[in-house]
């Protein structure tokens, strides 16, 4: 079973995935995975912005302090660095899922603010990133490594990453849903594809950390939403 673990952050408690997770807290885990020979740290922060409805995560090799963002949004830069400096981490690199239509992305003013490297999928018809990554390819900060894969279907430059017991999959699958895809050369049967294809098709200990929840209706009716 896939569980879509960011619904915890509409306020509820969240899951701890694996039995070796020391600690689990609503916004983040700060994960010590016991092995056999030694002991590994990651750091993983779950961040929300509630003006875009959109989840941001933050993940950190804890032994070299190296960080990496997917999808961040512009208005919440401050607070990203705010808190890789609190952690005493260094930002390394930054990743957009795919072309986003409901907020504008950080990349730009990490890159400028942090010299990190901006990464998006081969797809991405942009060219301002500075790394762009295809399925099969391994996106790695010290001590990790995000398998690539090649997800369209919402836009035909969705890209999700998948990390161990986890898969950071954008929009084209949400918590509680899917996202649309009747714009940005979206495809309702590459969507299908890519969901049965490849995402439900991860062992079912994967959780899915989804870039943002389905909103609710009336949230639907009030908000230009990428859904
Ligand atoms: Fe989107």
């Amino acid at each position: 079973m896939i569980f879509n673990a960011g619904a915890a952050a509409v306020g509820h408690a969240p899951f701890c995935p694996r039995i070796e997770d020391l600690y689990c807290g609503p916004w983040g885990e700060e994960i010590r995975r016991l092995r056999p020979a030694r002991v590994t740290a990651m750091i993983f922060r779950q961040l929300f912005d509630s003006v875009s409805s959109t989840y941001t995560y933050l993940i950190a090799s804890r032994r070299g302090g190296e960080a990496l963002i997917i999808d961040p949004v512009l208005e919440k830069v401050d607070r990203y660095i705010q808190l890789v400096d609190e952690l005493d981490l260094r930002l390394v690199k930054a990743v957009d899922t795919h072309l986003h239509a409901d907020h504008i992305t950080g990349l730009g003013a990490l890159r400028d603010r942090t010299h990190c490297i901006t990464v998006m999928g081969e797809m991405a018809k942009v060219d301002v990133v500075s790394m762009r990554v295809t399925e099969g390819d391994k996106l790695t900060i010290e001590g990790l490594a995000l398998d690539v894969l090649y997800t369209p279907g919402h836009t035909d430059d969705s890209y999700s990453y998948l990390m161990g017991d986890r898969v950071f999959t954008g929009d084209t699958l949400l918590i509680r849903g899917t996202g649309r895809t009747d714009f940005q050369n979206g495809s309702a049967q590459a969507q299908y594809q890519s969901l049965f294809g490849k995402l439900l098709k991860l062992p079912d200990e994967t959780t899915t950390r989804a870039k943002r929840s389905r909103p609710s209706a009336r949230r639907r009716r009030s908000t230009r939403v990428c859904r």
